[in-house]
């Protein structure tokens, strides 16, 4: 690999400081809070050009699918892990994201601007609705009161992460999740054990080290 591949491939590594993240619990509500303001903007755009409409739409649509995938690879362990009732509020969780993905499908086997495109986002507009204020008044509200400030902020971290790596929903996988199998791989001890023992979050030590070996071409 040449000097300059080297570089650009240095340069696309995600540099992310666990001690300067907001916490994983005010990182929900903040895409939560988004998700309520672009769909209100939407009903702003009732009369618009369906190019208008449709563009608005699209970037929201990708931003819901990650969401759900990040709080799944990220969030819903954890709840596992540290609150009495996590099962139940994960497998809930789960089924709802699954909801969602199947509300955002029916939007995109529509014609932007249709009539049926409105329904049809005014149907995943309840689906998101109604599952982000069980979210926020079951596992969130739980999580704040079972994990301390140190968890919270290296989850942070590790949300921002998967964000940036499937950023435009690049390489996202947007299939349903089955909630049983969920449940399943993520309470087996051996899975916990895996997780505590494979670093997740690409913190600076780790990013130095790629930056070197993509330096010295390896
Ligand atoms: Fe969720
Ligand atoms: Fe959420």
């Amino acid at each position: 690999m040449g000097s300059r591949e080297a570089t650009v491939l240095a340069s696309t590594v995600v540099r992310v400081s666990p001690s300067s993240m907001p916490d994983i619990c005010d990182l929900i509500l903040d895409d939560h809070e988004l998700f309520r303001r672009r769909f209100a903007e939407l009903d702003d755009e009732l009369h618009s050009e369906p190019s208008v409409v449709g563009a608005l739409w699209q970037p929201l649509a990708e931003h819901l699918e990650r969401h759900a995938s990040a709080e799944e690879e990220v969030f819903y362990p954890q709840l596992l892990e540290r609150v009495d009732d996590g099962e139940h509020e994960t497998h809930h969780a789960v089924r709802d994201h699954n909801k969602i993905r199947d509300a955002l499908r029916k939007v995109a086997a529509t014609e932007p601007g249709s009539d049926a495109w409105w329904e049809a986002v005014g149907a995943a507009n309840e689906e998101n609705s109604d599952h982000m204020a069980e979210e926020e008044r079951g596992p969130l509200s739980a999580f704040r009161r079972h994990a301390g400030q140190e968890i919270r902020k290296e989850l942070g971290a590790r949300f921002v992460a998967f964000n940036a790596e499937h950023a435009g929903g690049r390489e996202l996988d947007t299939d349903d999740v089955d909630p049983d199998e969920y449940i399943e791989d993520h309470t087996s001890a051996q899975a916990r054990a895996a997780s505590s023992s494979t670093p997740r979050v690409r913190g600076d030590e780790e990013s130095e080290v790629d930056m070197k070996r993509a330096q010295a071409g390896e």
